[in-house]
């Protein structure tokens, strides 16, 4: 594993942000928990991505739709049958599986990772199996959805008639999604248990190839204004052999990750391929004015964009970061909506009760409004790298000078600046800081 990825994936666990699942009985296969800074981060990607969508976009509506269905869902979207249904050789010894053995140019009767004999080619398929109902000889065998857009396509009429919406219109959804992934690996880029964020822009057929390039332009737009790095975000236009089964055409956005390019969002022109299928095997009729609407679909994995935020936001070795060994610092420059915490907040010394008790007031103040940390141990320098770590873009500390004139030093993390703000006012900076205004412009420097 390469070394970037390898510090990325300490910093996350020590930190509180990533922790591998199950540790306590030895792991289970590439499954993840998210800690207290994870669980924020993640949740503020999921937020900005849910305002981007639902407030900024016109005409895109919600929705949080089951994750177990009906199981002739994934027989009408073609999950059961198509593309994922693969045929895989396993190994006899070491049981791992291996795809397009043959196409590759490698032997189809010897392991590639342990040499063992391979089993003849047999079906697998990557939707998760689950049984509904408390006895299993009688239970319904149904899936764990592989894509959370098929419950977008069966409550497209619900939402039509519910929301008075008309073509064309959007309907995005968060939720988990599974998939039994043959080789899942790379941390948290490829897993069998995962989030994803869609959405279903339903049109007529003649204005569909606009809006692909309409929400393509859209989707990069976003990213550049969450502050990613774009000399690392690349499209792939992918080729008709290589596309999702349903898909007339597809662009995917990649990120530079440490391993290679890897592929963050997918824009896919749909066509009337889930629409059309579900209205044959059920009974809705699906036609608008005659015809099948067509969508064009957005769909990012939350963890994968996450790894790509926290990538692109991991710096080291950054001149005059020193901590009081001279070892120099990792700084993580994540934007300010995604900072799993906004604003630290010191008092100079620890052991001087009146700075203590302001301070712990100023942090009544603040936390109310944002997601705040209350810090008294070590230098002040020593708890700036701390919070550098982490990604705290403000630390607010409180001084001798607070006690006489209620003002407090607050010092951003990427510029390293320094401005005095009164403390009255200082929700107020906070929320301007966070909107996007220049950090010097709003106060004293000192
Ligand atoms: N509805 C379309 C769809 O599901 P996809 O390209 O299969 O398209 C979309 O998946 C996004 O979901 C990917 O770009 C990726 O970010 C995320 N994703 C897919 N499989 C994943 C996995 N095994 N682990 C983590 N994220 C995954």
């Amino acid at each position: 594993m390469e070394e970037l990825t390898k510090k990325i994936i300490s910093l996350t666990k020590r930190k509180g942000f990533v922790f591998p699942s199950s540790l306590i009985y030895g792991g289970f296969s590439s499954t993840y928990d998210f800690g207290p800074r994870g669980a924020a981060l993640k949740n503020n990607l999921k937020k900005a991505w849910w305002n981007e969508m639902t407030k900024r976009q016109k005409d895109v509506v919600g929705l949080d739709s089951a994750i177990i269905m009906n199981p002739e869902i994934w027989q009408a979207s073609g999950h059961l049958s198509k593309g994922f249904a693969d045929k895989l050789s396993e190994c006899k010894s070491c049981h791992q599986r291996f795809k397009d053995l043959e196409e590759d140019g490698k032997s189809t009767e010897e392991c590639p990772n342990c040499g063992g004999e391979l089993m003849e080619p047999r079906d697998f398929n990557l939707m998760m199996k689950t049984f509904v109902g408390p006895v299993e000889d009688n239970a319904t065998t149904a899936y764990l959805r592989a894509e959370t857009c098929q419950g977008i396509f069966v409550n497209f009429k619900n939402v039509m008639d519910s929301m008075r919406v008309d073509l064309p219109f959007g309907i995005a959804q968060i939720g988990k999604s599974f998939r039994n992934e043959i080789t899942p690996g790379n941390f948290i880029f490829r897993m069998r248990e995962f989030e994803q964020m869609e959405m279903q822009w339903f049109c007529k057929k003649e204005d569909a190839d606009d809006f692909f390039e309409f929400w393509l332009n859209q989707r990069l737009n976003w990213y550049e204004r969450m502050g990613i790095d774009m000399s690392k975000l690349r499209k792939n236009e992918i080729g008709e052999d290589e596309r999702a089964h349903y898909a007339q055409r597809q662009v995917d956005i990649e990120y530079k990750f440490p391993f290679g390019w890897g592929e963050i969002e997918g824009i896919h022109n749909r066509g009337d391929w889930d629409l059309s299928n579900h209205s044959k095997h059920s009974d809705a009729d699906f036609e608008v004015d005659g015809e099948y609407p067509w969508v064009i679909e957005t769909s990012i994995g939350v963890e994968r964009s996450f790894l790509a935020f926290l990538t692109d936001s991991y710096h080291e070795m950054e001149e005059g970061r020193e901590d009081d060994s001279g070892k120099k610092e990792t700084v993580l420059r994540i934007g300010r909506k995604l900072a799993p915490t906004k604003v630290a907040v010191f008092p100079l010394l620890k052991n001087k009760e009146s700075l203590v008790e302001k301070a712990e007031e100023v942090f009544d103040k603040i936390r109310k409004d944002f997601a705040s940390i209350y810090d008294e141990t070590g230098s002040i320098g020593k708890r700036y790298r701390r919070q550098d770590e982490v990604g705290t873009p403000l630390c607010v500390t409180v001084d001798f000078d607070s006690l006489e004139d209620d003002s407090v030093t607050i010092r951003e993390r990427d510029s390293m600046k320094q401005i005095r703000v009164n403390i009255e006012d200082l929700n107020k900076v906070i929320s301007q800081f966070m909107k996007g205004e220049e950090f010097i412009s709003l106060g004293k420097e000192v």
